[in-house]
């Protein structure tokens, strides 16, 4: 019998594997599982972790799919054990600002839930209208508006969770306060599945900023734009978002964003403000002339809605609109501190040039963490792509940054936790998966070199 079929007989939603639970968006390879379950219930993940031990069948938890570091992939086959649809808001709770949600919701979904009435949960990783709360909470996503509100983890009050070794798990609290005991919540949440499956969890809301002002600032260069972020914290202000995209972003971009680009632009930002009175707009118009300052050819304030989601339908369309200038694309996640991004922007130029490939930077500069692409066309050049790759690895870790920024170890970036990480927090770690994972079946491999 086929382990799909064994699975079957244990009243399981199991099915042969198709190509879709192969991969996911990290361009790391397709890694077919032998079976796929879709579990319906605590009880099927329990009847599926239970097998596993029984037969040393490593199982990898899954979500939407939209993972950017290979977490999600059965890298040693097994079982894909697929949390999608487990996928219920429990409740929304006004009183407590909480919400309860199984791992399955799709984010956008709890945020126009939420929203609804009146409350806010403000992580927004790109992929929002796909991927799922489970995997936002094992990934300790990030987007955004962790600018001003930080990622996940912050929001995660308590979770309930199958083990490896079978148990079931209630950990946290509903109250927004809680100190009892290690808290293993926030241990479960970012540890990329290989502790546990997250069954259920409790968020914190909070209330819904009534008032969002947007804007895109256009520079002549991408450094001028870093300088505009340096001036906007400079000047005392927190946007809720501050979105940087260089030059060859720009270049992308052009012609297929819904926006007329000034024609000398090689450099922006989208900086945006929430709150509830009039200081909104007063804090755009200074990050505007914060921006000016900083050298702008010119800045746009979003008049309305619409406008308001053109400027982020713009961001959105980035990753694709990058093909139009190389088909293919290493893309990292690094983080550095604030202080120090004109200095990566440069050096990811410098090294660029010095393996003669093209290079494309955006994101989330406001808190650091910026997208560095690598793009490449032909095999030759992906060669060369991976050792540029590693410098610009190495420079974020010189200017104590780090790895990755939200995106996760994974599989794609374990060969260089070690870099960041000291041996003896990499064999603590590893105790502490052993812990909780004694025969290592849970997602085994990830993270650790
Ligand atoms: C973004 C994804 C790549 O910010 O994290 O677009
Ligand atoms: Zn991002």
């Amino acid at each position: 019998m086929s382990l799909a079929g064994e699975l079957k007989a244990l009243d399981l939603d199991a099915q042969e594997p198709t190509e879709a639970y192969a991969r996911d968006e990290s361009g790391t390879g397709d890694y077919p599982p032998q079976a796929v379950v879709l579990a319906h219930s605590v009880l099927d993940v329990q009847k599926v972790l239970r097998f596993s031990k029984h037969r040393k069948i490593p199982v990898v938890p899954r979500g939407g799919g939209s993972g950017k570091s290979g977490g999600a992939l059965a890298e040693r086959g097994g079982i894909v054990l697929s949390l999608e649809k487990m996928n219920r808001i429990v409740e929304i709770s006004r009183p407590d600002m909480v919400c309860v949600v199984e791992p399955g919701v799709i984010l956008q979904d709890l945020q126009v839930a939420v929203e609804e009435q009146g409350l806010f949960y403000p992580p927004d990783p790109n992929s929002q209208a796909w991927c799922t709360l489970g995997g936002n909470l094992a990934h300790n996503a990030g987007g955004p508006r962790a600018l001003k509100y930080g990622v996940t983890r912050d929001y995660v009050l308590g979770v309930e969770a199958v083990l490896p070794t079978g148990e079931f798990i209630h950990a946290g609290h509903r109250s927004w306060k809680g100190v009892a005991g290690y808290d293993i919540t926030q241990l479960l949440v970012g540890s990329e599945g290989t502790l546990g499956v997250i069954t259920q969890a409790t968020l914190k809301l909070i209330p819904l900023p009534r008032r969002v002002a947007t804007m895109l600032a256009f520079f002549p260069d991408e450094a001028k734009a870093a300088l505009g972020v340096q001036k906007i914290f400079g000047a005392g202000l927190l946007p809720r978002t501050c979105e940087l995209m260089d030059g060859p972003t720009m270049r992308a971009l052009k012609g297929k964003a819904p926006f007329q680009f000034p024609d000398e632009v090689g450099g922006a930002l989208i900086v945006e403000h929430d709150g509830n009175g009039d200081g909104v707009m007063e804090d755009l118009a200074q990050s505007g002339e914060m921006c000016m300052e900083a050298g702008a050819i010119d800045v746009v304030a979003a008049q309305d809605e619409s406008q308001r989601r053109r400027i982020w339908e713009t961001r959105r369309m980035i990753s694709v609109a990058m093909s139009s200038i190389r088909p293919h694309k290493i893309s990292e996640d690094v983080a550095v501190p604030r202080g120090r991004l004109v200095d990566l922007i440069n050096a990811v130029r410098e090294i660029g040039a010095r393996y003669s490939l093209e290079t494309a930077c955006y994101g989330h500069a406001g808190d650091g963490n910026m997208h560095v692409n690598l793009l490449f066309a032909s095999a030759e050049e992906r060669v060369r792509g991976q050792k540029a790759v590693d410098e610009v690895i190495q420079t974020a870790i010189d200017f104590g940054g780090t790895i990755t920024g939200e995106h996760g170890v994974g599989l794609a970036k374990r060969a260089f936790l070690a870099r960041e990480q000291g041996p003896d927090l990499i064999a603590l770690q590893k105790r502490v998966k052993r812990a909780f994972d004694p025969e290592d079946l849970l997602n085994p491999g990830k993270i650790f070199p």
